[in-house]
């Protein structure tokens, strides 16, 4: 990609090279008066991909919501196997627990199992720690689906139900997120990935394309800064979906509520603040094309860029380092 120009404004010298300036063309100089500048450089390469830092209008994939029937199960994978960090503030009660992980979270309230048609990508620090505490798991997980396997850029992980996390370690290609939720994957319909593309392009005013691997095709969305949502097409059956959810924040909230209203899509008018869908459409058929509910927040929400507690794992009474509570 090119690079943009840069236009810029210098300061004209004319008026002091004429010999002693009048009083009036100093108050100019002085002010930087309209008079006294041009625009001299409007034809100047810019160093820099300005586009690389274009945001989309979904600005933050905030939290995933899954319930769970057992709160105790649910701490020993997301808090102890994890390492992540429960949200000591709300959701303190044994009907919901809110984990949180760098500026995202998972939201587990109790009920019935539910489980991603996909799986979610996060990244955590300290690959073999993290190995070391799923081990210490096994034994108190026994009987349930809690698995673990390990591959060469992720360690593949398993919820007590069946919810795949894929742990990665920080890197490049995850910048600038350190300890949060990366990406979530939801296995789509063969053929699904063209009008899913489009939905987010036109109604929800997110960059999305569609792309090939090995795996094949997937329509991917920017949901967030190193954020996203990974639409990857699959011929295996998909089970029915079951009510778990997905939470974003976006710049223009009225916009694609406009528009997802005229489309009848919009189910629930949470508040001021908040709506929700769930139906992805091809928006030049209106063919339902996935279902996954979205809690959409505009960004005057007030949990909007609320601090989150995260805690260092590596802390124990027994090996304690002042100081190093918080991870940083
Ligand atoms: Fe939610």
């Amino acid at each position: 990609m090119s690079p943009a120009r840069c236009g810029t404004f210098a300061t004209s010298t004319n008026a002091s090279v004429r010999g002693k300036p009048s009083i009036d063309e100093l108050i100019d100089i002085v002010n930087f008066a309209p008079d006294t500048r041009q625009e001299v450089s409007s034809e100047m390469d810019c160093p820099f991909d300005r586009a690389a830092e274009d945001l989309g209008n979904i600005v933050e994939l905030e939290h995933v919501n899954v319930t769970v029937p057992d709160q105790q199960l649910a701490t020993l994978f997301y808090v102890v196997g994890l390492g992540l960090t429960r949200d000591p503030y709300l959701m303190t009660s044994i009907s919901n627990m809110w984990v949180n992980i760098g500026r995202s979270q998972f939201h587990l309230p109790t009920s019935k199992p539910q489980v991603v048609r996909g799986h979610v990508g996060i990244v955590v620090p300290d690959r073999e720690a993290l190995l070391m505490r799923l081990t210490r798991l096994r034994k108190r997980l026994d009987g349930t689906s809690f698995d673990f396997k390990e591959h060469d850029s992720f360690v593949e992980t398993t919820c007590p139900w069946g919810n795949r996390i894929r742990c990665h370690a920080p890197s490049e290609r995850f910048n600038p997120i350190t300890l949060g939720i990366a990406y979530v994957e939801f296995d789509v319909p063969l053929g699904a990935a063209e009008g899913i593309s489009r939905f987010y392009r036109r109604v929800m005013a997110a960059p999305a394309d569609v792309a090939q691997d090995s795996a094949g095709s997937y329509a991917h969305v920017q949901v967030g800064i190193g954020q996203h949502l990974i639409f990857r097409e699959t011929d295996r059956a998909l089970p029915p979906y079951d009510g778990h959810h997905v939470q974003v924040y976006v710049a223009d909230f009225s916009g694609p509520h406009r528009l997802l209203q005229e489309k009848g899509l919009v189910f629930e008018e949470s508040d001021q603040h908040q709506y929700r869908f769930r139906d992805i459409v091809d928006p030049e058929t209106g063919a339902v094309l996935f279902t996954i509910e979205h809690e959409v927040r505009s960004m005057k929400h007030p949990l909007y860029m609320r601090p989150l507690v995260n805690r260092n794992p590596a802390q124990s009474n027994m090996n304690y380092m002042p100081g190093h509570d918080a991870w940083v």
